[in-house]
């Protein structure tokens, strides 16, 4: 709005929230309105002239302003040509062309949908533009991202666009990392750290405007962030609320929001030849190594994106690599445990006269975009966490993709050319088989931590919380079940002193419960190192050709009665040969795993020390470590059944040792045993296990177990098996004299 009396620029907002604005600003003893220096404000219903400090300026276009703004950005920096190009690469994406329209409909709104396909500069632009525009005078401009990966490249990108390094001015944080200092104007980060935050600052103050990017993704916190959002927006009518998508699901999302409105890019796409396969396969992997095989002969130009559902299927397409005679072709692999210099690989141009064959999971779908792909091979599947009520837990599953992850798949050939899509999968299986879009997270996974989050919020009802898509009651009371057998909630569902401790770790509850009863069985020190461990993927390495020689140096390590201990007896002697990272790759050890551990052991000391709570170590009495781990995990118990076999002792369902377990192959085989996780492969394998005493199953967890005597010898029992009338209802009748708020249906 130009002010009519003067030559001035100012802004048009309303109400409060200049007015709020207006007083932050002179607290800061900084004017920083973007175009001028004076405010209309309306304000009791009447337009009023807010003069902060008036300073002549002259109007100048925003197309105007913003290339001045990037030209004395790029004049600033050495290599300058690098820059220019950077910027023209700015210019030249779809929303570049929408720039000031997409800012005036934020300055005129609170919450903005924002749709655009993949690759039309969302996630790197939206957040420089509020920039550019004023947004960061008073607050961060955060951007959530579903997942790491993207919010670590796309922090690095934006920060080599802005020109400064990363982690100053462009920062990002995931959980245990946090690249961001008190100069930090942009933050990308994932949708749980966002989350976290609003724990601690409920109305998010720092922020001057927010983007949840990726929101089609529906990813477990960003479902549970737009019910806290929408109100954050209702009581600070300051902060912009941004939401974007790619193309699906935007009508519900401003529905949802209150009906606000939906912002088109335009997009600008080629077309792109869809080929269904005319019999459905048999073997993904199989078919797509054929299919990348026939593409790269055919002597057509063009890189190759396989989408894969899992890293291990990855891990054999990367068989292709190994191919002679084939003209250059470089096999990158992405997927999100992938270390971070290795995934940068993948926006690197290949040498010329070498074609790139890229091959992900769902992860380059849309949160990464790779310019000059020309083909895409799609197997049709991926893998998704869903909760398995056979294992009582959340296990990483193979599905078929949905009809819209399909579409996302196939587009990414249409990005810089006309390009091709082969689908390992027939038309029929596509319009019949196929969902139109995926279950969102949040009605198919455990909700424990969302429990306890919004319980610690103050959430009480969390059956009347404002959830998008609300997950099914019963996901939600079995999440209420295992954190009151945890003891996280006490008999009314009410959060417990133990539950409120729990809040504070970034962890999976059991994690946390085992940390918190550390410190009272006097191993806290202990504890938490083999916390850090596990929270950090894969320690060990078993490089190709040297499979035997590093099961050796693995096994020197192994505890034979636990594979926590290992893990423990690693991290100790790494601390004894002063972190050395030669000694790491003596031992077929990840170096930077290692340092990660130590990163994340030295975060959650933090907050120990925070909650005041003991750091004690108990020396070489290892016994009380493993009793300590039953006090987290003892609802996750097996009891050994025949050699090498064991059985859930709650369920009766078989499961097996991992062949990586310390466990495993060592002619000791305990009467029971605990596992952290398990993983769903061609069988049910128990990943990191501990032997326990049977009677510490039943003094921990008196839920579950008891002693009975059975002829001479104790035995520790759950009996659903062998008694299963019996002892569901003892459960269900002990469960619902417990616990009134239990629904039946548990
Ligand atoms: O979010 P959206 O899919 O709309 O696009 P974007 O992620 O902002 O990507 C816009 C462009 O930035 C891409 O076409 C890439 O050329 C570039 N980009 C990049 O080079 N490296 C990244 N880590 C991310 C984006
Ligand atoms: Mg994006």
């Amino acid at each position: 709005v130009k002010d009519p009396t003067s030559d001035m620029a100012i802004i048009s907002r309303k109400g409060s929230q200049l007015v709020r604005k207006h007083r932050e600003q002179k607290e800061r003893k900084k004017v920083g309105a973007p175009g001028g220096t004076g405010c209309l404000v309306i304000c009791d219903g009447k337009l009023r002239i807010l003069q902060i400090g008036i300073q002549k300026t002259t109007i100048r276009r925003p197309e105007q302003k913003f290339a001045e703004h990037m030209k004395e950005k790029n004049e600033a920096r050495s290599e300058f040509a690098k820059k220019k190009s950077l910027l023209e690469q700015r210019q030249y994406l779809p929303i570049f062309a929408v720039r000031q329209q997409l800012l005036n409909i934020i300055r005129d709104n609170n919450i903005v949908i924002v749709v655009g396909e993949t690759g039309s500069g969302k996630t790197t632009q939206l957040t420089q533009y509020l920039h550019e525009d004023g947004y960061t005078s008073y607050g961060m401009v955060g951007c959530t991202q579903p997942r790491r990966v993207a919010a670590m490249s796309v922090a690095k990108r934006v920060s080599e666009e802005i020109g400064s390094n990363l982690g100053d001015e462009v920062g990002y944080a995931i959980r245990f990392e946090d690249c961001t200092s008190e100069k930090t104007l942009i933050k990308y980060m994932t949708d749980g750290i966002l989350l976290r935050e609003s724990l601690r600052e409920s109305d998010l103050d720092h922020y001057s405007a927010v983007i949840m990017d990726e929101a089609h993704e529906r990813s477990l916190n960003t479902d549970v962030l737009f019910g806290l959002l929408r109100e954050v927006v209702s009581r600070r009518t300051d902060l912009k609320l941004i939401v974007t998508s790619a193309t699906m699901d935007s009508d519900k999302f401003a529905a949802f929001f209150g009906n606000v409105p939906i912002f088109h890019i335009p997009g600008r796409t080629f077309p792109v030849d869809i080929l269904f396969s005319k019999t459905p396969q048999e073997d993904y992997v199989e078919a797509a190594v054929k299919q990348a095989l026939q593409i790269h002969l055919s002597g057509l130009m063009g890189d190759i994106l396989i989408f894969m559902p899992g890293q291990e299927d990855i891990e054999i397409v990367e068989r292709l690599e190994e191919l002679e005679n084939a003209p250059a072709l470089a096999v990158l692999p992405i997927y999100s445990q992938l270390p971070s210099d290795l995934q940068a690989k993948i926006f690197q141009k290949a040498p010329d006269g070498v074609r790139k064959c890229i091959v992900a999971t769902n992860i380059a779908e849309t949160s990464l975009t790779v310019d000059g792909i020309m083909f895409v091979v799609d197997s049709g599947y991926c893998k998704l966490k869903v909760f398995n009520p056979r294992i009582g837990m959340d296990a990483l599953q193979v599905f078929p993709i949905s009809q819209a992850n399909a579409n996302q798949r196939s587009g990414r050939a249409g990005r810089t050319g006309p390009g091709q899509c082969y689908r390992l999968y027939t038309q029929s299986a596509y319009k019949n088989e196929m969902l139109t879009t995926t279950i969102p997270e949040i009605q198919r996974t455990n909700l424990a931590n969302v429990v306890l989050l919004l319980k610690s919020l103050g959430v009480q009802d969390l059956l009347l919380f404002h959830f998008m898509d609300p997950p099914p009651e019963d996901n939600m009371l079995n999440s209420m079940y295992q954190l009151w057998i945890l003891g996280a909630l006490d008999n009314t569902g009410a959060l417990t002193p133990t539950g409120r401790l729990m809040v504070e770790f970034p962890l999976d509850p059991a994690l946390s419960k085992m940390l918190i009863v550390s410190c009272d069985m006097c191993c806290s020190a202990d504890i938490l190192i083999i916390v850090s461990m596990l929270s950090v993927p894969a320690i060990f390495y078993r490089p190709k050709g040297r499979e035997e020689e590093s099961d050796q140096v693995r096994e020197k390590f192994s505890v034979p009665e636990s594979d926590h201990l290992t893990y423990l007896n690693v991290y100790m002697q790494w601390k004894n040969n002063n972190y050395s990272s030669i000694w790491c790759n003596d031992h077929f050890i990840h170096t930077k795993a290692m340092r990660k551990v130590r990163e994340v052991r030295s975060q959650l000391k933090d907050i120990m020390v925070q909650q005041k709570m003991n750091l004690v170590s108990c020396g070489s009495d290892w016994d009380i470590i493993r009793k300590c781990i039953c006090a987290a995990y003892f609802h996750q118990a097996a009891k050994l059944k025949g050699i090498g076999e064991y059985v859930n002792v709650r369920t009766g369902m078989p499961c097996h040792l991992h062949p990586t377990s310390s466990l495993f192959g060592m002619g000791y085989t305990p009467d029971y045993i605990i596992y952290h996780e398990l993983v769903m492969t061609t069988k049910e394998y128990m990943q990191c296990v501990t032997a326990v005493d049977g009677e510490w199953l039943a003094e921990l967890g008196p839920m579950f177990y008891s002693v009975k005597q059975a002829g001479k010898s104790r035995q520790v029992s759950q009996a659903d098996a062998a008694r299963p009338h019996r002892v569901c209802a003892w459960r269900s009748a002990a469960w619902r004299r417990r616990c009134p708020w239990q629904s039946s249906s548990c």
